[in-house]
């Protein structure tokens, strides 16, 4: 009884990291995460940088081996899939990168970047392709006499624009913008942010949006999950976790957003410290050496992500 395009359950994701004297240990980038997003609706994560969102969405896009746990998306086992039914599903679902610089190939023109996922998973006959990369410059907002120009040629903000044209034109279903307009100024954030808006809107998308800035998220979210140390450690709708946020970490990464900060008045609280090593995770809560709150019971067990408040839910036995 749900209409999610996208549910993840217990997906996670470790990768083999070499230690000295030829042993191999596993850091756990992502782990045991679960989350849904409904039709035509945008998810944020958010976290520091190196909280596992990327590998969560390549995790969630079948990008990255070694990944356990489960992803249905459109009704479909993805994770499972193979052959043709795995090629139709790749179609469904997209994923711009933040730096559009390195993520398109700099001695290709924008036409065939463009064109390029259409010519590898076969979406549209051939002889459609080149109307169908005309109608997309148009849709992202790039001049027709673009198509013959290589990247380099373009600001920062356009480069975007080529990588969002890239993502729909297999027409999927869902976009991971994964930092997609952290490397943008202000200026150009704004634009791009109101064009995702405008697409989603006339195409019905569904974004698992990914950025490591409140502010941003805060014009781009439906809900939020909070990612520290491969988990997630808070979830809620938007106006919950911006007005009553309940975890620790939360409130420290809400407090750093300046335009936040103004609004609500609360106390810029700057978190000390650096996360635990990630080869080695504390037993109990893993905030807890850098928690303003910290007390016994929090390095005794990991607190589970549990309901604080409707569908709001805090991993802290504090919240
Ligand atoms: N290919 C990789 N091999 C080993 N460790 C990795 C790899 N990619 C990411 N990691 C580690 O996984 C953790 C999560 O990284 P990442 O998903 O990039 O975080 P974020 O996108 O939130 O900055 C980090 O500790 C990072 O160092
Ligand atoms: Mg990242």
């Amino acid at each position: 009884m749900t209409n999610a395009l996208l549910t993840v359950e217990n997906l996670s994701v470790r990768f083999p990291v070499k230690r000295r004297w030829g042993q191999t240990s596993w850091l756990y980038a992502v782990d045991d995460v679960s989350f849904e997003i409904k039709r035509g609706e945008t998810l944020a994560i958010v976290g520091e940088s190196g909280s596992g969102k990327t590998t969560a969405a390549l995790g969630v896009a079948r990008l990255v081996g070694n990944s356990g746990g489960f992803v249905n998306l459109d009704g479909e086992d993805f994770l499972a899939l193979e052959g043709g039914a795995l090629r139709r599903a790749r179609a469904k679902v997209q994923v711009i990168f933040q730096d559009p610089y390195s993520s398109l190939n700099p001695r290709l023109r924008a036409e065939a970047i463009v064109r390029e996922p259409m010519d590898s998973l076969g979406t549209l006959p051939r002889a459609e392709r080149p109307d169908r990369v005309a109608e997309l410059f148009k849709q992202v907002g790039l001049r027709p006499e673009q198509m013959k120009l290589f990247p380099h040629q373009f600001s920062g903000g356009q480069r975007q624009r080529i990588g969002i044209a890239r993502a729909l034109s297999t027409n999927p279903e869902l976009i991971i913008c994964d930092e997609a307009v952290s490397a943008l100024d202000v200026a150009v954030q704004a634009q791009i942010l109101n064009l995702l808006r405008r697409l989603q809107r006339d195409l019905g998308l569904t974004y698992l949006f990914i950025s490591h800035d409140l502010g941003v998220v805060q014009h781009m979210s439906d809900h939020i999950a909070v990612m520290y140390m491969g988990k997630i450690v808070e979830y809620a709708d938007r106006l919950s976790l911006f007005n009553d946020p309940r975890h620790p970490y939360t409130k420290a990464l809400l407090s750093a957003v300046p335009s936040v900060d103004k609004k609500r008045k609360v106390e810029r609280m700057l978190i000390p410290g650096d996360p635990p090593d990630p080869l080695n995770p504390p037993s109990g809560c893993r905030f807890a050496s850098r928690c303003p709150l910290v007390e016994d019971a929090c390095l005794a067990a990991q607190p589970p992500l549990k309901a604080v408040n409707g569908s709001h839910r805090a991993a802290c036995i504090k919240a």
